[in-house]
């Protein structure tokens, strides 16, 4: 592979540029009883946090924080909390999620610094941590984004393993399930029943559905750090079944995700198609950036679409999480259902997010 650009040239915009000096850190000032408070940290005047979506994103703010709250810094944290979701052994992220319909997982992820670094890989197939690929792409090439067999090499020649191209037991049996029928219809909230043996049962939710599966989907992970730095990390295996070579919101930046240091960052789980129509993360970031608290500024966006699905909103979730540049969290999604976990130094929780109905 040839040699890359250097990262300076790439940093295109710095802090000052921004005027983030100036910018001064207030701390938590709430703004519905959706969103979080934040207690101190001793490393600085700054308080910490992390956001996943779902309730497994209470596993992952569990490897987030042990950065965060050792003053290490945030992109480290976002990488690493989502890679234990990526590790799960029945869950829809990572190589054990359901195939496209051909039978392969193909996987989607990208990851955004404090400084409009990005990286994402989209049908990158038989690599275990997809969001490390991303990093990778961010850091080490001049590129934004790599797919399928390109990314696949680009993850070779950097010493990630080529896994075996096997389905995990549940999606196995998700996937003869699905092959008798053959159609494709979303699911409301509701990718597979994820595995709790790796999870800390005092961690996770009461089931949230009647036929006691847990709801999840993408993890998406947003946090700040106590150098007042935002971030981002998006992975999933997309939606199940989908037809070969589709690539959902996750690793568009701007859809899926995406993080502005002197606004606030966002992520998206959900339908994804839905999601890149309306640039979906950017858009709740601009919204923030005219005023509107986190919450408010993920139902603006989540109202657009309803708008425009019209009677079809019905069929489809989509939720975002955001977290502003003072460390204010919160949430809004179209259907219930949803859930997303925060991580401050008062602890790890799980709160239900607001929605349209
Ligand atoms: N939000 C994940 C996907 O649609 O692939």
């Amino acid at each position: 592979m040839k040699a890359f650009m250097s990262m300076d040239r790439r940093k295109f915009l710095n802090l000052s540029s921004l005027g983030i000096s100036s910018f001064t850190i207030t701390g938590f000032i709430p703004t519905t009883a959706q969103e979080i408070a934040l207690g101190s940290n001793p490393m600085s005047n700054i308080n910490p946090v992390v956001v996943a979506t779902w309730d497994a994103g209470l596993a992952a703010n569990l490897a987030a924080w042990k950065v965060l709250g050792n003053g290490g810094k945030v992109l480290d944290a976002v990488e690493n909390g989502v890679k234990v979701t990526e590790d799960e052994i029945n869950c829809c992220v990572g190589l054990s999620g359901n195939p496209d319909r051909d039978g392969h997982v193909t996987l989607d992820a990208s990851i955004m610094d404090h400084e409009f670094n990005c990286g994402s890989v989209a049908f990158l197939e038989r690599i275990k941590h997809p969001i490390s690929v991303a990093r990778r792409v961010m850091e080490k090439t001049p590129h934004v984004m790599l797919v399928g067999e390109g990314a696949q090499q680009f993850a070779l020649s950097e010493g990630f393993s080529l896994e075996p191209d096997t389905l995990s037991e549940d999606a196995k049996k998700s996937y003869e399930g699905w092959l008798k029928k053959s159609e494709y219809k979303p699911v409301i909230n509701i990718e597979r029943k994820q595995a709790t043996s790796q999870l800390d049962p005092s961690l996770m939710a009461p089931p949230k559905l009647s036929n006691g599966e847990w709801n999840h989907d993408t993890i998406g992970m947003i946090a700040l750090d106590s150098f007042g730095n935002l971030s981002g990390s998006c992975t999933t295996s997309g939606a199940g079944f989908k037809m070969r070579g589709r690539v959902g919101d996750s690793p568009i930046i701007g859809a899926g995700l995406y993080v502005d240091n002197e606004v606030g960052a966002v992520v998206a789980t959900g339908q994804g198609e839905d999601v890149i129509r309306v640039a979906g993360a950017s858009a709740v970031v601009e919204q923030m950036r005219q005023g509107k608290s986190p919450a408010e500024a993920c139902k603006f966006v989540v109202e657009r679409i309803r708008r425009i699905k019209k009677d079809k909103a019905k069929d489809i979730q989509v939720c975002f999480i955001a977290l502003n540049k003072k460390g204010e969290a919160g949430a809004f999604a179209l259907h219930k259902g949803f859930n997303y976990a925060v991580h401050t130094k008062d602890g790890n929780k799980l709160f239900e997010s607001s929605s349209i109905d």
